[in-house]
C-alpha cells in the first residue's frame, strides 16, 4: 500500500489543533514589528506550518505501528553522519553503534562529541568505532577540508546521512554569502555528497548498494524554489526559506538517484521525514515558545525520529528502491511538485553552477571535476 501526502490533505484534522493554530498565528502576528506585506506572508506560512505540523503529528500517530526496525549486525561497514551531537542524530548514532557500524561524525563541537562517545560507552554500548572530525556544514571550505581528511583516512563509506539542519531563526548570511538554512540544510550537503561520492562508489555493490540518506521534512510540501532570490534576501520569511531548503533536498534526492541509475553507480539515495520530533530544532518556533507542553506531550521522541533514518540506511526491503521518500518506515509519496523533472534538473544545474561543479558523478563527461572558485 502506498499512501500519499495528498490523501491526507483532505483529512479532517481541523478539530485536532484548530484553536491552537489560530491562537498561535494571531500571537505571532501581534508580536511582529514588520511591514504588512511581510506580516501577511508570515501569517500564511505560520498557518501552513501549523496545518502541516498537525497533519504530520496525526500521521505519526496513525503510522506508529510501522515505525519499527530490527537492528541487524553490520560489522565492517562505515557510516558518516553530519551533526548528531544532539537531537535525532544522536539517537541515530546510538543505533548504528549497536549494529557494530563504524561511525564518522562531522560536527562543530568536538568536545560535545567526545562527551557523547564517553556516554555511549558508559551506557554499555561497546560495539562500533566512532571517529570525530570538525565540520561546519554551512561553510563550504569547512566541507572541503572535512571531506579531504575523511578521504585521506577512509576508502569506503556505506551510509552517508545528511542530518545536520537548522530551522527558522533570523536572516543570517554565511561566509560564502548564502542564507543560513539554504546553505546548512542543502548547499553544504550537496557539496559533501559530491566530494564523498568516490567513497560511496567504492563500497557499493550491485546487490547491496551504498546509500545516501537525506533528512528532509514534511515542511517541503509548502516549499518552492525561489531561483530569482535564492537567499530570500529581499523579503525574508524564515518559514519559506526552511521549506525551500527541505524541498531542494527532495528534488535533489530524486534527481541524483536517476543519475546514479543512468551512470551505473552502485549507490542509491533516499530522503526521510523523521516525523514531528521534540528537539531543540523547535527553539525558534512559536509553538515551543508559547506552548512548550505540546511538543513534550505530542511530538515523537528523538529515538522514534531516528528509527526511519536507520531504516533508510539498513533495511533490505529498500534495496533498489532509491529515489524514494521514507515516512515512518514506509515509502511515501512526497508533494507532487517534487516530481517535476524540469524543476529537479533546473535546481541541479543551478546548484552545480553555484559550486563550480562541472560533472557531478565524474562519469558523464571527461572534464576536470572541480573548478575551484
Ligand atoms: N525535529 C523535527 O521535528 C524534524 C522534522 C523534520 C525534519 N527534521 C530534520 O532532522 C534533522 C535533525 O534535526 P533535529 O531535530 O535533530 O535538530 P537539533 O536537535 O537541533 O539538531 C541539529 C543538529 O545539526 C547540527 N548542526 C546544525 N548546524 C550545523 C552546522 N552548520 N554544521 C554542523 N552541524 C550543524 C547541530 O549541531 P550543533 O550542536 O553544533 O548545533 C545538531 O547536531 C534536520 O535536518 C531537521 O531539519 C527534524
Ligand atoms: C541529499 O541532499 C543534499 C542536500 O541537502 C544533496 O546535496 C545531496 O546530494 C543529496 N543526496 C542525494 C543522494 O540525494
Ligand atoms: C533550546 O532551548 C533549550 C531550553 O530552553 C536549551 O536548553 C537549549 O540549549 C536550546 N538549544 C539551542 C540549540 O538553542
Amino acid at each position: 500500500m502506498m499512501m500519499s501526502d495528498d490523501d491526507f490533505l483532505n483529512f479532517p484534522v481541523w478539530f485536532s489543533g484548530c484553536t491552537i493554530i489560530i491562537v498561535v498565528t494571531v500571537i505571532a502576528i501581534a508580536k511582529s514589528k514588520k511591514p504588512l506585506k511581510t506580516l501577511l506572508t508570515e501569517a500564511r506560512y505560520e498557518l501552513l506550518y501549523n496545518y502541516v505540523g498537525s497533519k504530520g503529528m496525526l500521521q505519526d500517530f496513525m503510522m506508529r505501528g510501522s515505525n519499527k526496525i530490527e537492528l541487524p549486525v553490520k560489522s565492517g561497514t562505515t557510516a558518516l553522519i553530519t551533526g548528531g551531537t544532539r537531537g535525532i542524530g544522536l539517537e541515530v548514532i546510538r543505533m548504528l553503534l549497536k549494529c557494530d557500524i563504524n561511525v564518522i561524525i562531522g560536527c562543530r563541537n568536538l568536545q560535545q562529541g567526545e562527551l557523547l562517545i564517553a556516554n555511549f560507552r558508559k551506557e554499555g554500548i561497546k560495539t562500533g568505532n566512532v571517529d570525530l572530525f570538525n565540520l561546519d556544514i554551512s561553510v563550504l571550505d569547512s566541507v572541503r577540508t572535512f571531506s579531504k581528511k575523511v578521504t585521506e583516512k577512509y576508502s569506503e563509506i556505506h551510509y552517508l546521512i545528511n542530518n545536520a539542519g537548522i530551522m527558522f531563526g533570523p536572516y543570517i548570511e554565511t561566509r560564502d554569502g548564502y542564507e543560513s538554512q539554504f546553505s546548512t540544510n542543502y548547499l553544504g550537503h550537496f557539496l559533501l555528497t559530491y566530494l564523498l561520492l568516490p567513497l560511496l562508489e567504492a563500497s557499493g555493490k550491485k546487490e547491496e548498494k551504498s546509500r545516501i540518506v537525506n533528512v528532509t521534512s514534511c515542511a517541503h510540501v509548502v516549499g518552492d524554489i525561489n531561483f530569482e532570490d535564492i537567499n530570500y534576501r529581499n523579503n525574508y520569511i524564515a518559514g519559506a526559506a526552511y521549506a525551500q531548503s527541505k524541498m531542494a533536498q527532495v528534488l535533489f534526492t530524486k534527481y541524483l538517484d536517476g543519475i546514479f541509475k543512468s551512470d551505473g553507480l552502485p549507490i542509491q539515495s533516499h530522503c526521510v521525514h523523521p516525523g514531528i520530533v521534540n528537539t531543540d530544532l523547535f527553539n525558534n518556533s512559536y509553538i515551543k515558545k508559547l506552548a512548550p507542553a505540546i511538543p513534550a506531550l505530542l511530538f515523537k521522541t528523538p529515538e522514534k525520529g531516528a528509527i526511519p533514518i536507520v531504516y533508510a540506511c539498513l533495511s533490505p526491503k529498500l534495496e533498489d528502491k532509491g529515489g524514494t521518500y521514507i515516512h515512518n518506515c514506509q515509502i511515501f509519496e512526497p508533494s507532487s511538485s517534487t516530481n517535476s523533472e524540469d524543476l529537479q534538473k533546473k535546481l541541479f544545474d543551478f546548484t552545480n553552477k553555484l559550486l563550480g561543479i562541472s560533472d557531478f558523478t565524474g562519469k558523464s563527461e571527461k572534464l576536470p571535476k572541480v573548478i575551484s572558485k
